[in-house]
């Protein structure tokens, strides 16, 4: 079973990917009883045929008893500006929902969501001491998804022509989309733009969700779609090279911090971290995006 706390747009968004399907059975779990039960009919009906599983919505937390995968999309409120504003309440929010995944199904893999989502990963993990390898952040996958799209916009060719476009780091101001592995239509990118047009995709990538906020509300399907990727792959064993946040213990150079770096996935949660070679200057700002996370950790 999969588990959804948060029925928002986002948790919703998912629980219809994993329905419609045929993924697995899914529970959307709400403090307001009544948004669950109603997004789980409505998602219901989602349902194929052929499928052997269903969806159901609760406040109790009792139920998500046997889960294999909890996904945290919750939140305590609306941040406008940056994804930190409403630290100190998500903090205590995931500390909570920590306890009672440990009391329930302390065997489920957890995949986080909510933000700030690097701090989260690293203070849920803290709190009831997981495998590292079982406990990560879904963003920096997303992150990488609007880079590769604003690439592809940029030289009006499909994104299946646009090759290792990968931000990693902090989901925040911070992150750092990775130029120097990717390639366009087969050739190096770096060879085919200048240092403005590379600072003016950085601010497009990092300032993306900023800008989708100028038309709607929040961002739902491209994160929907990233953590339904990463679920199908646990349930189905795929093995899936994506980004992900998790807590390091000397990758990359760092320890004591969670923060976006490319794994592979299976049915065990995280079964790798992998090491790319990265220039310079990528390093540079791989570290000083590390040592932002690891100064908000410090500041709680
Ligand atoms: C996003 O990047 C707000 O973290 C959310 O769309």
């Amino acid at each position: 079973m999969i588990s959804i706390v948060g029925s928002g747009r986002v948790g919703t968004a998912i629980a219809f990917l994993c329905v419609s399907n045929g993924l697995d059975n899914v529970l959307l779990v709400n403090r307001n009883e009544k948004k669950a039960i109603g997004e789980s009919l409505d998602v219901a009906n989602a349902i194929p045929k052929k499928s052997n599983f269903s969806i159901h919505g609760t406040s109790d937390y009792s139920k998500i008893a046997g889960s294999d995968i909890v996904v945290i999309t919750a939140s305590m409120g609306v941040y406008l500006k940056d994804r930190t504003e409403n630290m100190l309440p998500q903090i205590t929010m995931i500390k909570e929902i920590a306890q009672k995944i440990n009391q329930y199904c302390p065997s489920a893999i957890v995949l986080i969501v909510s933000n700030p989502l690097d701090i989260l990963t690293y203070f849920f993990q803290k709190e009831i001491g997981f495998s590292r390898f079982k406990v990560f952040g879904i963003a920096s996958s997303l992150d990488s998804s609007r880079f590769r799209y604003l690439i592809s916009e940029k030289f009006s060719v499909p994104q299946s022509l646009v090759d290792d476009a990968l931000v990693l780091g902090e989901h925040g101001d911070s992150m750092v989309p990775i130029f120097s592995r990717v390639k366009v239509d087969g050739k190096p990118l770096l060879s085919l733009i200048d240092d403005e047009e590379q600072s003016s995709i950085v601010f497009g990538v990092r300032n993306y969700w900023k800008d989708l906020r100028r038309y709607k509300s929040r961002s739902q399907f491209g994160i929907a779609k990233n953590v339904f990727d990463v679920i199908d792959s646990i349930v189905n064993n795929h093995q899936l090279s994506i980004p992900v946040s998790v807590v390091l213990n000397g990758e990359y150079g760092e320890n004591d911090v969670a923060m976006g770096v490319p794994v592979l996935i299976d049915q065990s949660g995280i079964s790798k971290i992998i090491d790319v070679d990265l220039s310079d200057s990528e390093t540079a700002l791989l570290k000083k995006s590390s040592r932002k996370i690891h100064d908000l950790i410090n500041s709680i």
